[in-house]
């Protein structure tokens, strides 16, 4: 058991030390404010999400969302975490439980990093935000980070597909005979070059291989192992972040924003009736069938 979380730690870490040496060198600012994330499950699932803060495992977060279902969290000035999704949960009214992947323990308040394979959105918020999607320690469902009336290089993160449907015999997790979620060859195979630890702990000698360009295949727009850097470096000052779970880039999405919908509309689009959202517009009334068509239910 030590031993197991040992190994997560050290994934956790090893995942997180792109972002944040980044961001350390770039003079973090925590004098700003407060950010609102706003989580959108576009799954055909009930998932759980679980929030963490970095260097303060006491200050856990988990909740069950809903297939079409949003939800907000207002992350304080400064915050730097990491979000992910647990699937195939099962909770008792206490919060205890399990789940098929992306657990932290038994709680639905997470306070421990999360067991892999998942895929994990991770935050440094400062005056200029830095933010990434991380398969580095494997994939359980596509995350895409979308910031919204952002200033600064805001680019989209994450997957354009779904690697559950692709993912390499030697790497998948399954339950029934069904793909649940794909372990990154570091977790599975457990070597330095996979890990980018002895000889390799430096960028330039661990290099992508054929298992960690697999994943970038799929989710061209997020790390996929420990030292990648073919995501360019994103910073941008933004009023609110969007993470869809199960959407892909460039996937119209909806959520609940401001007592109201709010629909992405595609890029370049001028005929914004509401300048202040960016590519993002108000739609007020959904047609029923396009309701139908994007299974997305207002809960
Ligand atoms: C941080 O923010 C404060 C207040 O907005 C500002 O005075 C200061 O210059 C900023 N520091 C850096 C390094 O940007
Ligand atoms: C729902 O998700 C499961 C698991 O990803 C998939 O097998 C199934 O085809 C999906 N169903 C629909 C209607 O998208
Ligand atoms: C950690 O989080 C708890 C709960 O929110 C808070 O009371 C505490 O001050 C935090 N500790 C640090 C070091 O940030
Ligand atoms: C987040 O902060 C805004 C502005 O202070 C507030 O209106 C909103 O209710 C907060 N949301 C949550 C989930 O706490
Ligand atoms: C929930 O917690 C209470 C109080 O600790 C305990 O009595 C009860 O058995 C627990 N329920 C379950 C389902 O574990
Ligand atoms: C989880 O955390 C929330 C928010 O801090 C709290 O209201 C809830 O009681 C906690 N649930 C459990 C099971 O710890
Ligand atoms: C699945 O992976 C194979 C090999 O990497 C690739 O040729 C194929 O295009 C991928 N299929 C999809 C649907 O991404
Ligand atoms: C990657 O390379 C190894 C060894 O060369 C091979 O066994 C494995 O099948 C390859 N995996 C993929 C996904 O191509
Ligand atoms: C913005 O970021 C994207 C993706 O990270 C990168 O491809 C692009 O070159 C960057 N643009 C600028 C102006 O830095
Ligand atoms: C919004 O959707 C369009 C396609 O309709 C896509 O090109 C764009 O990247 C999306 N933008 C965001 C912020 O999700």
């Amino acid at each position: 058991m030590a031993q197991i979380l040992g190994r997560h730690l050290h994934l956790f870490m090893l995942s997180s030390v792109l972002i944040l040496q980044i961001a350390m060198a770039a003079g973090q600012n925590t004098s700003t404010e407060a950010k609102s994330f706003t989580l959108v499950n576009n799954c055909n699932e009930t998932i759980w999400p679980g929030i963490l803060t970095r260097g303060n495992n006491s200050n856990g977060y988990g909740f069950a969302l809903q297939q079409g279902q949003t939800a907000f969290y207002n992350a304080t000035a400064g915050w730097s975490g990491r979000m992910w999704a647990r699937t195939g949960c099962s909770f008792d009214k206490n919060g205890t439980g399990t789940c098929q992947t992306g657990s932290c323990g038994t709680s639905i308040n997470c306070t421990v990093p999360s067991n892999p394979p998942n895929t994990i959105a991770e935050f440094t918020l400062g005056d200029v935000d830095f933010y990434d999607v991380s398969l580095v320690d494997g994939f359980n469902l596509p995350i895409v980070i979308s910031p919204i009336d952002g200033k600064g290089n805001c680019s989209i993160a994450g997957c354009d597909g779904d690697l559950r449907q692709n993912c390499s015999s030697g790497l998948a997790v399954k339950s029934d005979e069904k793909v649940i979620a794909c372990r990154s060859a570091c977790d599975a195979f457990n070597t330095d070059e996979y890990c980018c630890r002895g000889a390799y702990a430096d960028p330039v000698a661990c290099l992508p291989t054929n298992y960690s360009r697999s994943f970038k295949q799929v989710c061209p727009a997020a790390a996929s192992y420990a030292f990648d850097d073919s995501i360019s470096i994103i910073t941008c000052s933004a009023s609110e972040y969007v993470v869809t779970f199960c959407a892909s880039r460039n996937q119209k999405v909806c959520s609940y924003h401001d007592n109201k919908l709010v629909c992405n509309t595609s890029k370049g689009s001028k005929a914004s009736p509401l300048g202040g959202l960016g590519g993002w517009i108000l739609v007020l009334a959904l047609p029923l069938t396009y309701n139908l068509k994007m299974k997305f239910y207002i809960s």
